[in-house]
């Protein structure tokens, strides 16, 4: 499918008064379009990031949530990474599986505290390898409203003071 079909799709279905919505496209290759990280490839995968914006799911492979959150995560990601991005540059859209061991002082410093957990932010912070809730000033921010693709991409849109799709 072409990048310009899947746009008129995204925008028929987010402008429909009727049920349907971007959680209703189908997933259309096997091949995730969010980047998956750990904790020797992240700081440096942030550094050399060119978008302007990050956004990190740490997840643990055998919660149930997690992964049934990740059709509606690789939705959005598919919109902005990888080859069929109809919005690419802007954000890039990464995980992180906190139940592997090796990831356990990663997901500690940006203070993971459940699964899935989604934080915002400009990919040089995430770089900077940590995260504070209690501290405002660090332009990482935790994405509340996030559970479906829909309310992601509404968050995203808000966010950025863009209609995005
Ligand atoms: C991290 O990911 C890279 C690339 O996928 C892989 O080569 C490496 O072995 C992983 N490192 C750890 C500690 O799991």
């Amino acid at each position: 499918m072409s990048p310009i079909f899947l746009s008129l799709l995204l925008l028929l279905f987010s402008h429909s008064s009727d049920s349907r919505s971007i959680a209703d496209v189908p997933v259309l290759s096997s091949a995730d379009a969010a980047v998956d990280l750990n904790s020797s490839t992240f700081e440096d995968f942030f550094k050399k990031s060119p978008a302007d914006f990050a956004i990190v799911e740490f997840f643990a492979h055998w919660c149930p949530a997690c992964r049934n959150y990740k059709l509606h995560y690789e939705k959005v990601a598919r919109l902005f990474n990888g080859p069929g991005a109809v919005h690419p540059g802007i954000i890039v859209m990464t995980r992180v599986d906190c139940a592997d061991k090796t990831n356990t002082d990663l997901c500690d410093r940006f203070s993971v505290s459940r699964y899935p957990m989604l934080l915002w932010g400009p990919p040089i912070k995430f770089a900077a390898g940590r995260w504070d809730p209690k501290k405002q000033n660090n332009e990482i921010q935790s994405i509340d409203d996030g559970r479906t693709a829909e309310d992601l991409l509404n968050w995203i849109n808000k966010r950025i003071g863009r209609q995005l799709i």
